[in-house]
């Protein structure tokens, strides 16, 4: 099936801008691209989704990104290097393979399947997006396998930096336990000079040297080439170099003939050298999705979508149990949304044996409302002295747990 990324007049018919995600728009892009390709270059490789073309020319580059082991993507802040890890990221999703995408500090990448404005309602990549310190989207899995497959975004902001240390730790660790060899899956981690000592850079090393025959391939994303020297050189020595603008001309000289060529690159442009091709300078192609910390409102949307309840039938059940003696005693000053959140929690404590979370409270099947409306009834509960609110460690976070007074 045909799908455009713009309305594409073709005869006496157009074509509709589509809705696809944009994984499906690069795969059509690239199909209507094969035929414009330049055929001089016999060995550049045009055979996967375009990651840009070769400078200065119109000769597409693509390859399988599986068909490269781990790439570690460095150059001076502004160089484009999230940029190219989104078009990158873009490739990967629209081979159907598997991403989990951490970002230590910021929460762009969390925002990057909210509305694009180039596909009114697009879904863009839809990923599962983690805020693992925030208490906010899905905040921690329940298992961290469920972060390898699918398309997923992590962001590790309001952590504190032993906390981060522990959850690459953690993942990685992990990674190099699974088997992908059937779906590739793609790790990218940006910033990744916060991660160059201690457990969590042994992890990352240790996964590079043996992950690539079990189908999982790392992504780091660093702007200090330096990064991984003396006791974890392995993790260069088994990555693809992927250079942008710069000035570490010593560094790139060990792995290009003339080091200063990565002074001379524009914006948005890469240097690829691998083994397994010619040395490709790039012109990054455009890329689809957009990254974009989400509002709070874009938070709620997202969040009620999390949320299977059916309020109706609920405040028919709860009107009766409003009626039941045991609950009299708080009785009549509480509105019943109030009541019915208070029960819920509750239930909660009684069947679990711990207290709820604020996200639980909104993302049990049988929570009774979305994400705002149960921070505005836990708010009013808080301050009738109906709940208390405690904080306390889980998964080595801390988090805020709600109980009755
Ligand atoms: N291929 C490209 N096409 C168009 N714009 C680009 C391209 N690459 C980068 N840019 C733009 O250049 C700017 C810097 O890019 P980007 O944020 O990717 O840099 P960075 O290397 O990740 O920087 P930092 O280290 O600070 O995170 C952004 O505004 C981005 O949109
Ligand atoms: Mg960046």
């Amino acid at each position: 099936m045909a799908v455009a990324l713009r309305d594409v007049e073709v005869g006496e018919s157009t074509v509709e801008r589509s809705k696809a995600t944009p994984a499906r728009a690069v795969s059509s892009v690239l199909q209507g691209l094969k035929a414009e390709t330049v055929a001089y270059a016999e060995e550049v490789p045009n055979t996967g989704p375009m990651i840009g073309t070769l400078t200065g020319t119109n000769q597409v580059v693509g390859f399988d990104p599986a068909e490269l082991p781990h790439y570690y993507i460095t150059g001076e802040t502004g160089s484009g290097k999230s940029y190219l890890k989104r078009v990158l990221l873009e490739n990967i999703a629209s081979l159907g393979y598997d991403v989990l995408s951490i970002s230590p500090s910021d929460t762009e990448e969390v925002g990057v399947s909210l509305p694009n404005p180039d596909h009114d309602e697009g879904v863009g990549l839809a990923a599962d997006q983690y805020w693992i310190g925030g208490d906010q989207l899905l905040d921690k899995p329940d298992d961290i396998h469920e972060l390898f497959s699918g398309v997923n975004a992590a962001t590790l902001k309001d952590l504190d930096d032993d906390e981060k240390q522990e959850f690459v730790n953690k993942v990685f660790t992990e990674l190099a336990k699974i088997d992908r060899r059937d779906t590739p899956l793609f790790v990218f981690l940006e910033e990744a000079h916060n991660f160059t000592k201690g457990a969590a850079a042994d992890a990352i090393q240790d996964l590079v040297r043996e992950a690539r025959k079990f189908g999982v391939h790392v992504v780091i994303v660093s702007q200090s080439p330096m990064d991984f020297n003396r006791n974890h050189k392995h993790v260069r020595e088994n990555t693809v170099s992927v250079f942008l603008h710069g000035e570490y001309f010593d560094y790139a000289s060990k792995f290009l003939d003339d080091g200063r060529e990565i002074q001379d690159l524009a914006t948005g442009e890469a240097i690829i050298q691998s083994r397994d091709y010619p040395k490709l300078r790039v012109e990054v192609r455009q890329a689809f999705t957009l990254p974009t910390a989400p509002t709070q409102n874009q938070i709620d949307r997202l969040q009620d979508r999390f949320t299977a309840s059916t309020p109706d039938l609920k405040e028919v059940d709860t009107v009766e149990e409003n009626s039941e003696p045991e609950t009299e005693d708080q009785g009549s000053d509480l509105s019943s949304d109030e009541q019915q959140l208070l029960e819920f929690i509750r239930r909660y404590i009684e069947e679990n044996d711990e207290r709820p979370s604020k996200s639980k409270c909104y993302r049990e099947d049988d929570a009774p409302f979305g994400s705002s409306k149960t921070q505005r009834v836990l708010d009013q509960l808080l301050e009738t002295n109906i709940l208390q609110k405690e904080t306390v460690e889980r998964y080595g976070n801390e988090s805020q747990v709600y109980s009755p007074v």
